[in-house]
């Protein structure tokens, strides 16, 4: 099975759902990691009750961002990772970061890309009026919230909604999607090919006799 490494910032559910699907030994990976830029991530802990090996590398230990990104590398190096998932990871990863994992780097936003990239999403999609909203998986390229894209859910927008209550609804969907891009990846159905996504064609199913 293929290796994962997830990069968390804090709650961890999304890394908590990669870690139920994988737990089904027919997943093609699992994770051999977590790695998150706080010592207070609530999800360290989560991945440790599932005797994953989790690593905090503190931000404020190193003296600048380069720094902490050198010893982020150096962790993920030694976990030796096929694919490396962000989770709710909040730090802004360099361009030497993502080559060095290019086609190999996934992220999950919580909007339908390209709408609303960056932070407040769902704020945003409120305000914008928008009658669905979504959550997206995509390739990590150099511009944030831009690579391309692997897999999206929508969920509609109901009335009475406030930030809270599309957020609440739109983290269910992400558990759910994230887990089925995961696999996209790893079975090759989906990879980075020239800084576009590539769904391959599944092979049609043989005809009955
Ligand atoms: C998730 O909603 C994820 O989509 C979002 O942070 C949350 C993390 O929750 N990511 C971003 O906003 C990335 N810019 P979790 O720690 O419970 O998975």
């Amino acid at each position: 099975r293929k290796r994962v490494v997830v990069l968390i910032s804090g709650r961890g559910s999304n890394m908590q759902a990669l870690i139920a699907a994988t737990m089904d030994p027919a997943f093609p990976g699992q994770i051999v990691g977590v790695i998150a830029n706080r010592p207070d991530a609530p999800g360290l802990d989560t991945a440790r009750r599932h005797d994953i090996t989790a690593i905090a590398v503190d931000q404020k230990a190193y003296e600048n961002r380069e720094a902490h990104e050198a010893a982020v590398l150096d962790v993920l190096a030694g976990l030796d990772p096929d694919i490396v998932c962000l989770a709710g990871y909040m730090r802004l990863l360099s361009a030497t970061f993502v080559l060095r994992y290019s086609g190999r780097l996934i992220n999950i936003h919580p909007s339908l890309l390209p709408l609303f990239p960056g932070l407040e999403t769902h704020e945003r999609a409120l305000a914008a009026g928008m009658r669905i909203h979504g959550c997206t998986v995509h390739f990590v390229t150099e511009r944030m919230d831009e690579g391309p894209i692997i897999a999206q859910a929508a969920i509609a927008v109901e009335a009475g909604d406030t930030a809270e209550t599309l957020s609440g609804r739109l983290l269910a969907a992400e558990h759910r999607l994230y887990p089925h891009a995961l696999r996209l990846v790893l079975d090759g159905t989906v990879r980075m090919t020239n800084g576009r996504a590539i769904l391959e064609r599944r092979a049609p199913a043989a005809e009955a006799p």
